[in-house]
């Protein structure tokens, strides 16, 4: 039983509750003995700040053998995504306890558009999305039990909806999981054909596995299709690129499918134009796009969303060697454009341009969608509170910021002003240069260059990650540093819209 009503609640190691800055109980647990235990702390030590919290022993309560009191700051400001953020806090509070029976008591609140089921959703969200490390690869690996969160209800009429809406935030911090796992795993262990796998086992393992179609391109296929871009970017290195295509039909033959295009490189040393070293550190995670993408669809898969989804991969390994591609060199990509290389370390437009060319003459798609730790220059703009997007269709950065907004993961437009940028790719001796000729609005050169590849008109929309895709200390939901798994929510929530 994961949701039960107050009155007929079984015993609990800790009852998580929540009170606001006035320390007025949100939490409507109507237990007369309760004011007794908990009067001295309301009126000493806890304020109800957000965030705040006091954990209580109850000696002699029939039903909780501590309470913890939790902070929300203003009731009038809790929004879902500081739920998430006040579940993660009461998470890794009582992380150290390893208690088993543990609640949240869930506040009746009036929030826009919001019902019980909600809040308890963001509450669980957060609660487990918090509790995600990576130290299985440790030789004493720390053993860390997992805290599994019931829901406590004022009263049975607000039952309604909660058991699917906990279980539906269950599914997609499972997917986040995964995407965060793979992202944070070690390029040594995760080449280009590892990455392969983990999508190949996605498909093998979904509930839907009978509704979905994966396949995987090696240098064989993408020499034959002449995919340029893709394979001059993984020449350079032992292990060879991959192109991972996994098609998801749940829905009517004619409804357009959503293309997620996601940028896979597995390692970025920058190649011949090799990073300097401590750029080449947190480069493991310049497939987190791959990550993100392949992490959504296996939550819409999960979910069972009644979507047509497509999700390519373009995956290389960016090294230096005797076989590496060299500034200067031109190579002819899948569409037939001429690239000028003129730095081997802007390689992930390369990929991308394949893929998107590949995306929009291969299917109609209703929008695609690439994802992509892009730019350094993305990263200096916004930092790591957005990612930067960039599109074809006013309408569809609209669609994306309303996913925005639901999931709690932040997009940024960047800016478009073509007419003063696009010419900065052009080049004397191929159709386009991969870099501009100045360094100002790179991120907005990297978008103009894949435009260059979206044909037919596609809805076309590009999310630099590059800032927002790692975080270099925890914050809210993500309680280590590495990969933050934004905007693996957003692009679930988007899907879900535009179902
Ligand atoms: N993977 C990097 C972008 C990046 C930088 C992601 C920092 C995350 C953090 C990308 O391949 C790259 O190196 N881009 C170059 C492009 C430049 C050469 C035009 C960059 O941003 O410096
Ligand atoms: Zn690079
Ligand atoms: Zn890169």
């Amino acid at each position: 039983m994961k949701v039960e009503a107050f009155q007929n609640c079984s015993p609990k190691d800790l009852i998580v509750l929540f009170y606001d800055d006035q320390k007025k109980a949100l939490s409507k647990w109507k237990d007369p003995a309760l004011a007794d235990y908990l009067s001295m702390a309301l009126e000493n030590d806890f304020k109800g700040k957000f965030k705040e919290s006091l954990m209580i022993y109850l000696p002699g309560h029939p039903i909780a053998k501590r309470v913890l009191l939790v902070g929300t700051g203003k009731a009038q400001d809790l929004t879902l995504q500081r739920l998430r953020i006040l579940g993660a806090a009461a998470s890794s509070a009582i992380a150290s306890k390893q208690l088993k029976k543990v609640a949240f008591f869930v506040p009746d609140l009036k929030i826009k558009n919001c019902k019980t089921a909600d809040i308890a959703a963001a509450l669980s969200m957060g609660s487990q999305l918090i509790q995600v490390h990576f130290e299985e690869w440790k030789s004493k690996a720390k053993k860390r039990e997992w805290t599994d969160f019931s829901m406590i209800v004022s009263d049975a009429k607000s039952k309604a909806g909660v058991d699917a809406a906990v279980e539906k935030a269950r599914c997609i911090a499972a997917g986040v999981q995964f995407g965060r796992r793979i992202i944070a795993m070690s390029p040594r262990q995760l080449t280009p054909d590892a990455l392969a796998k983990e999508a190949l086992a996605v498909a093998k393992n979904s509930p839907m596995k009978s509704k979905i179609k994966a396949s995987v391109w090696t240098e064989k296929e993408l020499e034959k299709k002449k995919y340029g871009g893709i394979l001059c970017v993984g020449q350079g290195s032992d292990n060879p690129p991959r192109f991972i295509q996994l098609e998801y039909r749940n829905a009517a033959q004619s409804k357009k499918p959503i293309v997620l295009v996601g940028k896979g490189v597995t390692f970025d040393s920058g190649g011949l134009s090799l990073k300097p070293p401590p750029a080449q550190e947190t480069m493991k995670y310049d497939m987190a796009g791959a990550g993100s993408v392949l992490a959504a669809f296996k939550i819409a898969t999960d979910l069972k969303l009644k979507i047509n989804l497509v999700c390519l991969i373009p995956t290389v390994e960016n090294m230096p060697s005797g076989k590496a591609q060299r500034p200067g060199d031109v190579v002819t990509m899948a569409s037939g454009l001429t690239v000028e290389v003129l730095n081997t370390d802007a390689e992930g437009r390369l990929i991308l341009a394949d893929a998107l060319w590949h995306a929009s003459t291969q299917y109609k798609p209703e929008a695609i969608i690439d994802v992509a730790t892009l730019t350094g220059a993305c990263a200096l703009a916004v930092g790591d509170a957005a990612a930067g997007v960039f599109s074809n269709t006013e309408s569809l950065i609209q669609k994306l910021q309303k996913a925005s907004e639901a999931s709690g993961e932040n997009v940024w437009p960047l800016p478009d002003f073509d007419e003063f940028y696009a010419d900065l790719l052009n080049s004397e001796v191929a159709d386009l240069r991969n870099i501009g000729k100045r360094r100002e609005a790179g991120a907005t050169t990297a978008s103009l260059f894949l435009e260059h590849f979206v044909e037919n008109k596609a809805p076309w929309a590009h999310l630099d990650i590059a800032g927002c895709g790692w975080y270099d200390a925890p914050r809210d939901m993500v309680g280590v540093r590495g990969p933050s798994g934004v905007p693996i929510r957003l692009l679930v929530e988007f899907l879900e819209q535009n179902a």
